[in-house]
């Protein structure tokens, strides 16, 4: 392969994968998620990958495919398991987690809350409450005091137009409550096989709008709390991005742009003036008058990773350092994962051509886990997990993302 041909991508780029704290850690009962597994409307999370024992072995696997990086998520109904008291076994216990991190060479990357509530904080309203802001930045503050030693890097929250949609439209995830009746629309990963499930509960739509809008606060918030306690920290939020995108057709070229607005920027406008940096997570797109037909993964996502390339370069206006924070695919035989990684790294490459300034890329997920209202059926991981007996076996098309890592370029 002559040297024209390779891509290469910036000095210091971080490379590894991403996990979170109640879809691999096992043993978490005292969230909104394992209340409503009990209450029967979503799967039972249980032991999960018994991750919260294991991280050693699942670091070393990590080291050994390359990874110089890792997004790690922190349980919030572990460290504060009752309002205002936080539990300092806990944070201990993440202390190490990071510590083994950074023996490893991995540099870690925190998320500080990622999906699931501490059920005194979901049971009292969640982000409902009007002081949801002061809540999650006292949280915030708490655990970057005592992780500043091992992590600098700290996003604030995942996805929280995911959450706020699946909980406060679909009506999908916790708090189950539904407004829109018509189910069209399949936004994400919010289990449309459960739906017969749910709890059809009604709301009405402001309080969707309340939740969106408590969350830019408590974001807004969390970023001041952070900076207070170690201003060197880059502190991101973490954004799923769909491509909504278009045909020629002018009608789908502005439908295109009002979900883009009403998915993404409508968001991101209110926090990116408090954003270090930007973590995207990309798994699809929305072609409107489109009549192509996609090979899909085990989500039913069509195969799209080449839309990473305009998912950053929708993201390139808020002129911020940016993250792929998540993407990947559930490819339980492994059949297309190795040319879905090397097309979302080419997409990468191409938009860091076009002037994105795009730091690392996290492939979700490290291990097969707990995929919400799917439970443990869809398989994302670059490493496979027997759920009953917790062996880990390395997919092959682990050792193709593991060349990129090493070589900091695709060819
Ligand atoms: C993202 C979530 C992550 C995982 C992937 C498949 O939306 O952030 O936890 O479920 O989807």
């Amino acid at each position: 392969m002559s040297d024209k041909n390779i891509k290469r991508f910036p000095p210091d780029f971080f490379w590894g994968a991403a996990t979170a704290s109640y879809q691999v850690e096992g043993g978490i009962e005292n969230t909104d998620w394992a209340k409503a597994a009990r209450e029967g409307s979503v799967p039972v999370c249980g032991e999960a990958c018994d991750h919260y024992n294991r991280y050693e072995e699942d670091f070393d696997i990590a080291k050994s495919l390359g990874h110089d990086a890792h997004r790690m998520s922190v349980e919030w109904a572990r460290i504060e398991p009752e309002e205002g008291k936080f539990d300092m076994d806990a944070i201990a216990h993440y202390q190490k987690v990071a510590q083994a991190l950074q023996d490893r060479g991995i540099h870690p990357g925190i998320t500080l809350w990622h999906f699931t509530l501490p059920l005194w904080f979901s049971e009292s309203g969640g982000f409902e409450r009007e002081d949801s802001p002061q809540i999650f930045a006292r949280y915030c503050a708490f655990v970057v005091e005592h992780l500043k030693d091992y992590c600098h890097h700290y996003s604030t929250m995942n996805e929280p137009i995911v959450f706020a949609s699946n909980g406060w439209l679909r009506g999908s995830w916790p708090p189950f409550k539904r407004f829109l009746l018509l189910d069209g629309i399949s936004i994400t990963n919010s289990g449309r096989q459960h739906e017969a499930r749910y709890k059809k509960g009604f709301a009405p739509f402001f309080l969707y709008l309340r939740v969106v809008k408590n969350l830019t606060r408590a974001h807004n918030a969390a970023y001041d709390a952070i900076k207070h306690v170690l201003l060197a920290s880059d502190v991101s939020v973490v954004k799923h991005v769909i491509l909504f995108h278009a045909n020629k057709n002018p009608f789908n070229k502005i439908l295109a742009k009002f979900m883009n607005w009403w998915w993404t920027h409508r968001f991101m406008k209110q926090v990116y003036m408090k954003c270090d940096s930007i973590g995207l997570n990309y798994y699809f797109h929305r072609k409107f008058g489109d009549t192509a037909v996609y090979k899909k993964t085990d989500m039913d996502w069509d195969i799209y990773p080449e839309g990473i390339e305009e998912s950053l370069m929708m993201l390139t206006r808020y002129n911020k350092p940016l993250y792929v924070s998540e993407s990947g695919i559930a490819d339980a035989r492994d059949i297309y994962r190795a040319d879905y990684i090397r097309g979302q790294v080419e997409g990468v490459w191409r938009a860091i051509q076009r002037g994105a300034d795009v730091r690392g890329h996290f492939y979700w997920s490290l291990l097969d886990n707990y995929e919400w209202a799917l439970g443990f059926e869809k398989r994302f991981g670059l490493v496979e997990v027997d759920f009953k007996t917790q062996k880990r076996v390395i997919r092959p098309s682990a050792y193709i993302y593991k060349a990129i890592c090493e070589q900091n370029a695709i060819e």
